[in-house]
């Protein structure tokens, strides 16, 4: 799956300073230094997981409205299932005071690890200072939760995912009009995703070769909302753009009924990310541009695995750390790919993250790519 990355191991702590109950001598050490720095330094002793006990997971979603947050909901639950845990999956539907109280909820029920995916990555720290102060260790799940001593990070390498978008759209559209459609301003990700798309464009801002027109964060990623930026940026420069910059998919398809009333969708080129189907359905079409695939699976069945670990007191070999603001957190980073129809059998439908025939549904025959197609790019297809 091409990623060259030497792995090594990083101690993750998980217990308070002071808590002497079953460790392990290899552990106990460090549990003593990075216990000190926890939040308020007041975490509470809790007694690690025996390895024939069963361990209790806790995964906090924020939303289920994209299709890849329904994928990886069935995909904690499968792996869960397959390695014998209890999970309780809650979702807070964009509501910050829900999140919390849901991690409430769950610490009150002596879960033994939580999973999250924040909402809003600064106030969810406050999730990891109410479980760290039970002793229950907290992986950042996809998105980072910032100021917080998070044990584990699990995500795909986010900045590269905005350069991909932008360096695509540059090589099809090296002058010109640029609309950029950033994400949610509570999404820590949103920033991280702008952050690689202007290591991209600025290069070619600075030669006076594009110009970007607008550039507007889509409150909670909605559509509705990229809509909005999209019709309103056309409107400014009389519908002289030559490529928007979509951050995910559902602003892409946002973005494209935009385009689609003024009857410029499959000319003006349009990134985006998640190879949700509805989008693949467009790439085909020749109205979305490209689309970055994000493997899930390894993420999910990652932080499930990775869970049970921190639960047990075990160490949890990570590729890379992120600064969350507070500190290093060790972090699992896994590759994305740049997806388009010339490549999107030998990647999402190789995969088996989408059929084919679904992503062809809506087109002629002969505007689908052909099944074979896998066979030519295989070595470059993720897990
Ligand atoms: C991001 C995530 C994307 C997309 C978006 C909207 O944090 O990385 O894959 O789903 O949220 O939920």
């Amino acid at each position: 799956m091409g990623r060259g990355k030497i792995f090594m191991l990083v101690a993750l702590v998980l217990f308070a300073a002071g808590c002497t109950t079953g460790g392990t001598g290899e552990q106990a050490g460090n549990a003593g230094s990075a216990g000190g720095g926890r939040d308020g330094g007041a975490a509470t002793a809790r007694k690690k997981k025996g390895p024939n006990e069963q361990i209790f997971i806790g995964f906090l979603m924020d939303t289920l409205k994209e299709e890849r947050w329904q994928r990886d909901k069935e995909l904690v639950e499968r792996r869960a299932k397959e390695v014998g845990a209890r999970l309780s999956v809650q979702v807070a539907n964009g509501i910050d005071s829900e999140q919390i109280k849901q991690a409430e909820n769950l610490l009150s029920q002596k879960v033994d690890v939580l999973i999250v995916a924040p909402h809003n990555g600064e106030i969810a720290a406050t999730i990891v200072e109410m479980a760290h102060r039970e002793g229950v260790p907290v992986i950042s799940y996809d998105r980072l939760i910032k100021n917080a001593d998070v044990d584990l990070y699990v995500s795909h390498q986010v900045v590269k995912i905005g350069e991909l978008q932008a360096a695509y759209l540059l090589k099809r559209a090296p002058k010109g009009n640029y609309v950029i459609v950033q994400g949610s301003a509570t999404d820590n990700n949103a920033r991280l995703l702008h952050e690689g798309q202007m290591n991209v464009l600025q290069p070619a801002v600075d030669r006076g070769d594009i110009k970007i027109v607008v550039d507007q964060a889509a409150r909670e990623w909605l559509q509705s909302e990229a809509l909005n930026i999209v019709e309103n940026a056309l409107t400014q420069v009389n519908n002289n753009v030559v490529a928007v910059v979509a951050s995910n998919d559902g602003t892409a398809r946002g973005a494209i009924q935009a385009l689609d009333g003024q009857k410029l969708a499959g000319k003006v080129f349009v990134s985006g990310q998640d190879a949700d189907l509805a989008s693949l359905q467009l790439i085909v079409e020749g109205k979305q541009t490209m689309t970055i695939y994000k493997p899930l699976q390894p993420l999910a069945y990652g932080a499930v695995d990775s869970a049970l670990k921190l639960a047990r007191g075990e160490t949890v070999q990570t590729n890379d750390t992120v600064d969350n603001g507070k500190k290093k957190v060790p972090s699992m980073l896994y590759e994305p790919q740049s997806v388009d129809k010339n490549n999107l059998v030998a990647t999402v439908v190789k995969d088996g993250y989408q059929t084919l025939e679904k992503i062809c549904e809506k087109v002629p025959a002969g505007q689908c790519p052909k099944a074979d197609a896998a066979a030519a790019a295989i070595t470059t297809a993720p897990q």
